[in-house]
């Protein structure tokens, strides 16, 4: 019958429709105007950028479950490609590496990975994560209409996307892989490069779309990111962002928590509350992606370190520290911000937001869906004044600087300037750990007779002579003094100058150090200029040279120079005599890295000293040895390096990093979160080391006889290095009563009025820790922070009483801000708040 075969094969398309359905609507990542859908749904995502090689694998699930906590849904990553093949076609996927094992742990913790192959990354990564040896390739230009660069990129993406593929990681297969970027911030080169750029760029996309993922790709940074690609955002703040095709989400990859830090600068911070409020203006705007950059900052262990002069911390003031603590009151405020933005999910990805003005600086961005889902956000740009606002009739305080998110338009669950989380002190104490059996071992500083040595007229570039194996090149030549001079029968010292075009030297007259200069990260170019002691003959200059780094971004940054430039010496009787073009030999490394001093199962030949008081402490350019066993605890360790100079450290083998105790020059003026975040505010840490702590993974460490070795360029005291533990020494609660909480937002029937709770604050000591004591506790007025609380003129007596009761001998406790849980109103009609010191100590089993 007509009637039948038209229903059957209504069945049979609705049947192959299903099936179609099930294949990919299990598996399937996509994107429309508003958000990135997984399996169908549009999602709001929150994401932070975790390393894999700035922490060890050991620290790997426990910095995820942190995120996850936290309430991020994805876990971001670069791919770092001269990590992964550090010579050509020899690669690399053990230990920190072990891209597979790191994206699996990301999996079963339950998270999604936005995979960011590049392969260029910038990321403060030694060249940008570009292999070094990919300066050398023939005809090479690097980001460019380049062939031989195309095909390298082609092959280490493919190489990348293969192994994903052949582990079914990517979402279309099943894994939690649901997007993908090639390239990264190429906008400005692009504009740089005209055409080629543009041919680049789509070439790229081609590329990378043809690698058949299943998954959407991004391209952060460039405006032209060609179709199907989504350009996306990176910045302090990014509300005034509109992806480039209406069909695109809009989507924030880097929200950047603080920043990086130099040797020789101070130490950058970004308030939480700007942090929070950025993000906040983000979503209103109708953004659906957020990814922190970064989350966990991390390590740049060995010679990771982009450059020049970037520290080996890469903590980023990120909401988990450079040791994988929880730093507060940053992680809990972004945790309670995740919370109120979670539960305006199903307005924020079905309804398009408008905007409502409610004062000069004050709006109302409201999101309402055709079946009655309302979120809003109150938002106030007065840096200097807080506002009261009416909105559906209702008055709302807005502090400065601002938003307000109601998430049924309604009732208030946060607001990006009250913070309620903690705040935690943590301190570098003392272990039990001791260093012993010290040795040491004087490096050559005259490289005389040596046969590793090559000699060429003139001076040559650094890197292309040592292909950054090692950041040290001695350049060598002599000179000789006749005893008809001047200057030897009491004239004044000749005087060397030295041009370098990075990163620092050290200069060595007949093995004695003469000086020593550097160069900046704004400014790379330097000269020393000293007098030096010269001899009737020959004398040896020695000049080490010193790469602190190589580039991670700039125009064809593949092409800047390292090493020396023009060398002069003036004061002699024949005036100027220019060293430059005369013959050089040149040495790649030290004596101590060829002789593999550093490995702790080396029976190395060299003649190892037993250190001892009268040994000169001020001697450059030694080599240091000594044991220790592993302090006791599970706290996080690093070594104290105060006593020393410059240069690098090794334990067991594994490369802590390049450290330098240069003092940190800025401005470290108060900070305020109101106004606009730049990285020149909220400095810290001026006039002293920038980096004083360097890590020492628990992980590389065994119970008895860790082997430490270190390498000082200019002279310090070795037996003054300390292991420290980093501890939660402190932990403060400054919370008012009636600020907003938000409940747990994922129950997603709850009733707005159950969103609220009472006010409340949570203390939490670190893991292995309790609160030993209650330095301070006042329910009422108190006035001051955390560390210099003082009572105001109203105080409930039992604060004290109570607060110990609660929380001593206890890892953590939660306290009501309440009349009620106090017993009484100690002075009504007046805003009351909660200021609490507890001090943390570890506990005793
Ligand atoms: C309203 O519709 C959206 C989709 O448009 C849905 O996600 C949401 O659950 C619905 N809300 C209610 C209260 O029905
Ligand atoms: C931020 O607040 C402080 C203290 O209220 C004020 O002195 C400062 O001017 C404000 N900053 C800006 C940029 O308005």
């Amino acid at each position: 019958m007509e009637t039948n075969s038209v229903s059957s094969s209504v069945i049979f398309f609705f049947f192959i429709f299903l099936v179609l359905f099930v294949i990919n609507g299990n598996c399937t990542v996509t994107y429309d105007n508003k958000a990135i859908l997984i399996n169908g749904q549009r999602r709001i995502l929150l994401s932070g950028s975790v390393h894999y090689p700035r922490s060890t694998p050991d620290m790997w699930e426990d910095l995820i479950l942190k995120a996850k906590n936290g309430g991020l849904d994805v876990i971001d990553t670069y791919v770092f490609w001269n990590g992964h093949e550090p010579s050509p076609g020899n690669y690399n996927f053990e230990g920190r590496y072990d891209l597979v094992r790191f994206v699996k742990t990301v999996q079963k913790v339950g998270l999604f990975v936005n995979l960011r192959i590049g392969p260029y990354v910038c990321a403060e990564w030694n060249y940008g994560g570009f292999p070094v040896w990919l300066k050398y390739v023939p005809g090479i230009s690097f980001r460019t209409d380049n062939e031989p660069f195309k095909a390298a990129m082609q092959g280490f993406t493919q190489k990348i996307v293969g192994m994903m593929k052949s582990e079914n990681l990517f979402e279309s297969q099943g894994g939690p892989i649901i997007l993908s970027q090639i390239e990264n911030e190429y906008g400005s080169q692009r504009r740089a490069l005209g055409a080629a750029g543009d041919a680049y760029m789509n070439w790229a996309a081609k590329m990378a779309v043809g690698l058949d993922t299943g998954v959407p790709w991004i391209m952060c940074k460039d405006d032209n990111a060609p179709d199907p690609l989504i350009n996306t955002c990176n910045g302090f703040y990014c509300d005034a962002f509109t992806p480039n095709k209406p069909y695109k989400p809009t989507m924030w990859t880097e929200a950047w928590t603080g920043w990086f830090n130099e040797f020789g600068g101070t130490v950058h911070q970004r308030p939480v509350q700007d942090l929070a409020f950025a993000v906040a203006r983000f979503i209103q705007i109708g953004g659906s992606y957020i990814n922190y950059y970064m989350f966990h900052g991390g390590t740049n262990f060995g010679r990771t370190a982009g450059g020049p002069f970037i520290t080996t911390s890469y903590d980023y003031d990120a909401p988990i520290d450079e040791y994988g603590l929880i730093r507060e009151p940053k992680y809990g405020h972004l945790k309670e911000l995740h919370k109120a933005i979670k539960l305006c999910e199903p307005a924020l990805v079905s309804a398009d937001p408008t905007k409502t003005s409610l004062g000069t600086f004050q709006q109302a961005r409201v999101f309402t869906t055709g079946n009655g889902s309302c979120a809003a956000f109150l938002s106030n740009f007065d840096s200097n004044s807080a506002a009261r606002v009416i909105f559906n009739k209702m008055h709302y305080n807005l502090p400065p600087w601002s938003i307000s998110i109601l998430p049924d338009c309604r009732n208030v669950v946060f607001n990006t300037a009250k913070v309620g989380a903690q705040t935690s002190h943590v301190e570098m104490l003392a272990s039990n750990s001791q260093f012993y059996s010290w040795e040491t071992y004087n490096e050559d500083t005259t490289s005389s007779d040596d046969s590793s040595a090559f000699t060429a007229n003139g001076l040559l570039e650094q890197i292309s002579v040592t292909r950054d194996t090692s950041d040290y090149l001695w350049y060598i030549t002599s000179i000789d003094i006749s005893s008809s001079e001047s200057f030897l029968r009491g004239g004044q010292k000749p005087i060397l100058t030295v041009n370098s075009k990075g990163h620092a030297v050290h200069v060595f007259i007949n093995g004695q150090l003469a000086g020593s200069a550097y160069g900046t990260r704004a400014k790379t170019r330097f000269t020393f200029t000293g007098p030096v002691n010269l001899q009737v003959g020959t004398n040896k200059i020695s000049l080490l040279s010193i790469a602190m780094g190589l580039p991670n971004n700039g125009m064809h940054y593949e092409n800047w120079a390292v090493g020396l430039g023009l060398v002069e010496l003036n004061g002699l009787d024949q005036g100027k005599k220019d060293l430059s073009s005369q013959t050089w030999s040149y040495k790649v490394g030290l004596r101590g890295e060829m002789m593999n001093l550093v490995s702790p199962d080396k029976d190395s030949s060299v003649e190892w000293t037993q250190m001892s008081a009268i040994t000169q402490n001020q001697q450059p350019l030694r080599w240091y040895k000594a044991y220790f066993d592993a302090p006791n605890g599970d706290e996080p360790l690093a070594l104290d390096m105060t006593s020393m100079g410059k240069g690098q450290v090794w334990v067991n083998g594994q490369s802590i990093g390049r450290y330098w105790l240069t003092n940190a020059n800025g401005n470290c003026d108060i900070c305020h979160y109101n106004g606009t975040y730049r990285a020149p505010k909220c400095q810290l840490g001026c006039g002293q080391p920038t980096q004083r702590w360097y890590h020492v993974p628990r992980s590389w460490l065994r119970p008895t006889q860790n082997f430490i070795v270190l390498l000082e360029e200019i002279g310090g005291d070795a037996s003054k290095i300390a292991l420290v533990k980093r501890t939660t020494s402190r932990v403060c609660a400054n919370a008012f009563e009636h600020h907003p909480t938000v409940a747990n937002y994922k129950t997603e029937s709850t009733a707005p009025q159950k969103m609220l709770r009472q006010a409340r604050v949570h203390l939490s000591c670190g893991p292995g820790q309790s609160i030993s004591a209650i330095k301070f506790a006042s329910f009422g007025t108190p006035k001051g922070t955390c560390g210099s609380f003082q009572l105001g003129n109203c105080h409930s007596q039992n604060s004290n009483a109570l607060i110990e009761k609660m929380c001593v001998g206890k890892e953590s406790c939660k306290i009501a801000v309440s009349n009620s849980y106090f017993g009484s109103d100690p002075c009504p009609r007046v805003l009351k708040k909660l200021s609490v010191e507890a001090i943390c100590s570890t506990t005793m089993n």
